[in-house]
């Protein structure tokens, strides 16, 4: 995100960022479609992709089914990113900073075994193995916005369960007033991690009513599979109210503190990534505005930039979470 080299930031246009050959060629064909008066063929061809976006794929991942959550707010009726797109520009800096790097890179990634440790200020630490922790509530399907602090947005069918459900079984103390992410930095299978970028582990934090909110979800699959590696496998965040480099990916303890946890992002450029990143169009990044969004798969050529909401579309239901804050000295 911050960044004192063309490698290591967020800001910096990176190759998968400028128009595909595929997105061209698709512009070039459409005109002469259009041309040719048979554009509503093709943009009935272009609807159609909602439904491509769940069709079985060769080699797909193992099955994670969920019902679909009935949770107010975790279903939005907006078009689904296709699973291409959502698993091939991706943001996981422990595999390279260009958005193509974690799809190409990550099936180093060893995710079994794997154990979530529970720890800090609660009655019942717990060392969780995966099999565990997927058992511990119900699975549900929920289809979160993610908007990312660089502009671009994705609606993507998550499947995991409320984090609440995990908290309320190890019963915080009195005291625990934020919750602490940290995700796996193993060198060895996570070729970026070394790198200066950031200061690893890729650490996140929450407070805890933002901890507890019924809508922030601990994942494990999306599209009806388990997360592939490069979306965070086997375990991951995600909080839809809040930039997307809040959502923590492979995450290996949850920590409860009561003091803020010092966050990635806001280590590595404090001015730029506050603690809270609350997706809010009214405050702008330092380096770039806030107010809209591109979504990723509206590239074609009648493709307008969104107005981005606040809390991205989840005011209704966490604007209470925030009541009498400053939000802009809060960001
Ligand atoms: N988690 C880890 N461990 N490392 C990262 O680099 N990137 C974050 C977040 N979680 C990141 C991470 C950012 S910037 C975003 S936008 C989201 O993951 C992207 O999630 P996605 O690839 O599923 O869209």
């Amino acid at each position: 995100m911050l960044i004192k080299t063309s490698h290591d930031g967020f800001c910096h246009p990176v190759s998968s960022e400028i128009t595909s050959q595929r997105v061209y060629a698709g512009r070039r064909d459409l005109i002469k479609l259009m041309a040719s008066g048979v554009a509503g063929a093709a943009l009935t061809s272009w609807a159609s992709r909602e439904a491509e976006a769940l069709t079985p794929r060769p080699g797909k991942l193992a099955a994670l089914p969920g019902a679909r959550s009935s949770l107010a707010g975790a279903v939005t009726m907006e078009k689904l990113t296709e699973y291409k797109d959502a698993s091939t520009y991706n943001n996981f800096y422990e595999f390279g900073t260009d958005k193509a790097d974690p799809a190409v890179n990550a099936h180093t990634l060893k995710t079994s075994p794997w154990t979530v440790e529970i720890e800090g200020l609660v009655k019942k630490p717990a060392r969780y193995a995966l099999e565990d922790l997927l058992k511990l509530s119900a699975q549900e399907e929920r289809i979160y916005r993610l908007r990312c602090v660089e502009g671009w947005s994705m609606v993507i069918p998550w499947v995991g369960y409320s984090l609440s459900e995990l908290i309320k079984r190890v019963e915080p103390l009195g005291n625990a007033k934020y919750v602490e992410f940290v995700t796996q930095a193993d060198p060895k299978t996570m070729p970026f991690v070394g790198s200066r970028v950031l200061d690893w582990p890729y650490v996140e934090g929450l407070r805890m009513d933002e901890a507890m909110h019924p809508l922030t979800l601990l994942s494990f699959g999306m599209y009806g599979e388990v997360l592939p590696n490069q979306n965070g496998a086997p375990v991951r965040l995600v909080v839809p109210w809040k930039y997307g480099f809040k959502s923590g990916k492979s995450l290996v303890k949850i920590r409860f503190t009561d003091k803020q946890p010092g966050t990635a992002w806001n280590k590595a450029a404090a001015n730029e990534y506050g603690f809270f990143s609350n997706v809010n169009p009214t405050v702008d990044h330092p380096r770039w505005s806030q107010a809209t969004e591109r979504r990723i798969g509206e590239d074609g050529l009648f493709a307008k930039k969104r107005k981005t909401l606040m809390f991205n579309g989840y005011e209704a239901q966490v604007g209470q979470l925030y009541a009498g804050m400053d939000l802009k000295k809060l960001f």
